[in-house]
């Protein structure tokens, strides 16, 4: 349960969204070559020393950064380094769970088939602006739409850092982590087997869409820039350098072992990242829109592509709205698991440090 739900900690909207855009906008293939350096040099052993410091901190009863640093180097501004984990993981979680919520609210407007019939990227574009509030359009009244699928988007995420790690977190990741990859495998093989969505357009196939997130551009390896966003790719996906699994790893029981736990979550978020998510979204735009509009849709950034060129795909394929409701469902899935994630070790910190009970925690955060 704990190794799915740091799984379900690292495996989040990063996976599918960022990783595409980063990887196809940073030399495709290549990228991997940075990617997996800094994976292997910098993500494993990280991941290896967080999971420790967590298990060496929660033998002193401390599940977050914090009390960790504290028992790690007795002087007095340890603790002040652990609060930034806290502060990071709350910012995040603030604007995290907002995001998250726009996955539900987007699986709910597309089994509603709410978007069929807009038939281009710009009209998509100000649905999803208009949804969000960065625009005034006819689509929505206001913010009202947004605003109900994050309160419950909230209320979940709460609800369920009330309940505990066992009874909350651990029992969210055993449902949603098994769902969230029998999703994204169907989808997976729907896009493989897509073939050339137009005739007429021979160019724009899956093939292709394959070639062009993946075919190395080695050129752009004497660029400093692709090593940071492999680096900062890195980072991101694996959830590391925010106290976030510290937090987890410190319900180790004595006997686990951390060198394969930490293994083996950060094999399976590769496994979501690369496979999964280098199989969907970018070959999929390539193969109805061609290479051209993609590039230009992946410089709006990862949400154009997720929540614009993906739903006009769905207009276009047979059973549209069962695929959407079911990406963006797996996106809402790798979302909580994430957000509650960042919200576990505030909880942690106010629970260990000033003996709140869960339910005044939950109230105070
Ligand atoms: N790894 C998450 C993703 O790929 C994002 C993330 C970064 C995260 N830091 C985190 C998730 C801390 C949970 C906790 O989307």
């Amino acid at each position: 349960g704990l190794i799915l739900a740091v799984a379900g900690n690292a495996v989040g909207l990063g996976n599918f969204l960022r990783f595409p855009v980063q990887a196809a906008s940073n030399g495709g293939g290549a990228f991997m070559i940075p990617y997996f350096i800094f994976f292997l040099l910098v993500g494993i052993p990280l991941m290896w020393m967080e999971w420790g410091i967590g298990k060496y901190g929660g033998k002193f009863g401390h599940g977050s950064s914090p009390g960790m640093f504290d028992v790690l180097w007795k002087n007095k501004i340890s603790k002040y380094f652990g609060a930034l984990g806290l502060f990071v993981s709350t910012i995040i979680m603030i604007y995290y769970t907002y995001i998250e919520s726009w996955t539900l609210g987007y699986s709910f407007l597309t089994i509603t088939k709410s978007y069929f019939g807009l038939e281009n990227f710009e009209l998509m574009k100000s649905f999803l602006y208009s949804y969000q509030g960065r625009e005034t359009s006819h689509f929505f009244d206001g913010l009202t739409t947004a605003y109900i699928f994050f309160l419950i988007t909230f209320v979940l995420n709460f609800w369920v850092l009330y309940r505990g790690i066992s009874k909350g977190i651990e029992k969210l990741a055993k449902i949603a982590m098994p769902l969230l990859f029998l999703f994204a495998i169907i989808i997976a093989i729907r896009v493989i087997t897509l073939g050339t969505p137009d005739p007429s357009q021979p160019e724009n196939s899956i093939a292709n869409g394959f070639g062009f997130i993946w075919n190395p551009d080695f050129s752009k390896l004497d660029d400093p820039k692709v090593w940071l966003a492999a680096a900062g790719q890195i980072f991101f996906t694996l959830s590391l350098g925010m106290g976030t699994i510290h937090a987890y790893a410190s319900y180790l029981k004595p006997k686990d072992d951390i060198a394969l736990s930490g293994l083996a979550t950060a094999s399976t978020n590769e496994f979501a990242e690369v496979v999964l998510g280098g199989s969907i979204a970018i070959p999929l735009s390539v193969a109805f829109f061609g290479i051209a509009t993609t590039t230009a849709m992946a410089k709006g950034g990862s949400f154009d592509l997720g929540f614009a060129s993906m739903p006009l795909v769905f207009e276009k394929i047979p059973f549209g709205e069962i695929f959407g409701f079911l990406w963006f469902l797996l996106l809402f899935f790798a979302g909580i698991t994430s957000s509650v994630a960042m919200g576990q070790q505030v909880m942690a910190f106010l629970e260990d440090e000033f003996g709140f009970s869960r339910k005044k925690s939950t109230i105070v955060f």
